[in-house]
């Protein structure tokens, strides 16, 4: 089976193609004009998408030396996400399905997260997956593909996004993970003991830790050179935040294979201290490239959708704040 996966659900364009499991190609454009306004800027990120989806969808079926008439069906993120973003894909994948008359399936968002762990590995259930990017933190038992039990969410900011008001902090550009991680690397993670929220069950929380360090700078007025131990001392609170509460669910309910995705789990920190910390456990994390948002993963959960029967009607609607079923 040939797929076309498209997202473009926030500020990235994405299409990939797929055949079988097997990438073919994967084309992101990041959109970079938001870096300026400390976010996404919806109505810019619209205006962009627009601009930028036809010669991204050409591309991805250029790179994967296939053909429109080699497609066996189209998916496209129908939600969460900007509902002016979400309409872009939407009205270009319908209108392709319908030209070619092939199924098309609307993808949830979160669920084509967790597909992108399965597009490099063949991975053995029940895993428990941490959904960890810019709009979410949940942390999911799945027992079988397509099967999921939500044991904890966040109860204010994602994790995401605490790394990017706090890059934003430091006058880092939009999106500041990355760049927090970066700086991160020339610090002491035991500069400042920053809080971890102590929250019962698996929930997270990451608003508290996003205020001391706002407070932390407005009372020393930090110098330059003690920047990067702030971050790091933030990146560290920021990954136990997220580790304490995976790994006791791991132990609790006795599963330990454990995958992590979204745009956060690209962080090196976060990937080198759960090992350290699950020594037990089979810690799976997609490549780079697949854990921010990007087409292919949408291509991988249309696959398994589009092969058990379960497509969407044209009608289907944008929803900007779906939730995981
Ligand atoms: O999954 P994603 O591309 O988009 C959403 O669905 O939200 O995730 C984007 C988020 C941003 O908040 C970005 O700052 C964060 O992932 N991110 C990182 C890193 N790379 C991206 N956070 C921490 N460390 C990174 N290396
Ligand atoms: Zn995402």
């Amino acid at each position: 089976m040939t797929v076309l996966g498209i997202d473009t659900s926030c500020d990235d364009t994405s299409a990939s193609v797929i055949r079988d499991g097997i990438v073919l190609s994967n084309i992101v454009f990041s959109q970079l004009g938001h870096s300026k306004y400390g976010g996404v800027v919806p109505e810019l990120a619209s205006r962009d998408h627009i601009r930028n989806i036809v010669p991204i969808i050409r591309k991805a079926i250029k790179e994967a030396d296939v053909s429109l008439k080699d497609l066996n069906g189209i998916g496209v993120t129908y939600g969460p996400g900007l509902v002016g973003s979400l309409l872009i894909g939407m009205s270009l994948g319908k209108s392709i399905a319908m030209a070619l008359d092939i199924p098309f399936s609307g993808v949830n968002h979160l669920e084509a997260h967790i597909f992108s762990l399965f597009l490099e590995k063949k991975i053995k259930f029940p895993i428990i997956v941490l959904i960890v990017s810019g709009g979410h933190t949940e942390l999911v038992l799945m027992k079988r593909e397509g099967e999921y039990s939500i044991f904890g969410s966040t109860l204010d900011d994602a994790c995401g996004e605490a790394f990017d008001k706090v890059a934003g902090m430091f006058g880092l550009p939009y999106p500041g993970g990355k760049e927090i991680e970066k700086i991160a690397k020339k610090g002491r993670t035991d500069f400042i003991h920053f809080p971890r929220a102590k929250l019962d069950g698996y929930d997270f929380s990451f608003s508290g830790l996003k205020t001391a360090v706002l407070y932390h700078i407005k009372k020393n007025h930090p110098s330059e050179k003690v920047i990067p131990d702030i971050a790091a001392s933030f990146q560290e609170a920021c990954v136990d935040s997220l580790i304490y509460p995976t790994i006791a669910l791991s132990d609790t309910i006795g599963i330990n294979t454990i995958g992590l995705c979204g745009g956060v789990a690209r962080n090196k920190r976060l990937r080198e201290k759960i090992r350290e910390m699950a020594p037990e456990c089979d810690i799976i994390f997609p490549s780079l490239e697949f854990c921010t948002d990007n087409g292919a993963m949408v291509a991988r959960c249309t696959e398994f959708h589009l092969k058990k029967g379960d497509s969407s009607p044209l009608s289907l609607k944008a929803e900007p704040s779906l939730e995981l079923p």
